[in-house]
């Protein structure tokens, strides 16, 4: 059988070697899927180990999305777009391309399996580090009819704004008082450390959605911001999660997996 792995550091707690299995079963394609503790002062090193070693595609997660776009010269729009790349592809020749799917699985879990209707939304898109930048040129292009991003440290939300061009606003978080969203995306890391962003009130128009792109065991602290605003739904990342490694099973493969039964899954089990 191919081996693939996800490369990650902290990797311990990772779902997706669990993901990718079902995926084989489910398809019968033949394909081992470990997990891989990168080193912080050598990645590349690790991505040729594996590579030399004979794997045939990796994913990528935090913190080397943004090193692994680096490393590889040969890249795909969405992954040029994204400014990272959380899929390495070996091709036959052994060299090395690389994508991101991280912006259709957060487009596809919310429109597929949540039945969220881009057209005539408002959206804003909270954090302008890797996360958010990433996930970026999917919301633009699933069509929405303004998209604000918003930061702690505001010039970097008003840069990658700029850098998205057309309609994408971007601002602090203090002026966002008494606008209205159909849909806030949490892409910051603020809920490790327990917290979420600090909004003001009455962000969500009635209906309003929010969506935080981590999961966990529990709802997530921003999840629970959600709800105490009113939110219609409070979504946390676990089928994003499904949906991007699905992408990725499909770029190896050439097969997509359904992604319902393992989010349904990952639930039963706790997830
Ligand atoms: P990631 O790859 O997870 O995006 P990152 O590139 O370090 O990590 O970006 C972290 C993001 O979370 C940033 O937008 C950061 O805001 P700043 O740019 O102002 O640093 C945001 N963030 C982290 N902790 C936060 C907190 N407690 N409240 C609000 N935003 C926070």
């Amino acid at each position: 059988s191919d081996h693939y792995a996800v490369i990650g550091n902290p990797i311990g707690h990772s779902k997706s070697p669990q993901i990718h299995a079902a995926f084989a079963r489910q398809t019968g394609e033949r394909v081992e899927y470990g997990r891989i503790l990168g080193s912080l002062e050598d990645f590349p090193g690790d991505v040729r180990a594996f590579v030399a070693d004979g794997g045939r595609g990796l994913n990528v997660t935090v913190p080397f999305k943004q090193e692994a776009w680096a490393l590889l010269a040969d890249r795909s729009d969405r992954a040029e777009a994204a400014g990272a790349v959380n899929t390495i592809i070996v091709l036959d020749d052994g060299r090395l391309r690389g994508d991101n799917t991280d912006g259709i699985g957060l487009v596809r879990d919310l429109r597929d399996h949540h039945g969220f209707d881009f057209a005539g939304k408002r959206l804003l898109l909270l954090g302008a580090g890797g996360a958010a930048r990433g996930v970026l040129p999917a919301l633009v292009d699933a069509g929405p009819a303004a998209l604000t991003i918003a930061n702690r440290t505001p010039t970097k939300a008003v840069d990658l704004a700029a850098a998205a061009g057309g309609e994408v606003g971007g601002c602090g978080f203090e002026a966002l008082a008494g606008r209205r969203f159909d849909l806030i995306i949490n892409a910051t890391s603020s809920g490790l450390g327990g917290d979420v962003p600090p909004l003001p009130d009455g962000l969500l128009a009635a209906d309003g959605w929010v969506y935080d792109m981590v999961y966990g065991d529990v709802p997530t602290p921003f999840c629970r911001w959600g709800r105490g605003q009113g939110a219609a739904r409070a979504l946390d990342g676990l089928g994003m999660l499904v949906e991007q490694a699905a992408e990725s099973f499909r770029l190896w493969r050439g097969v997509r997996p359904q992604t319902a039964p393992v989010i349904a899954m990952l639930r039963g089990d706790g997830a």
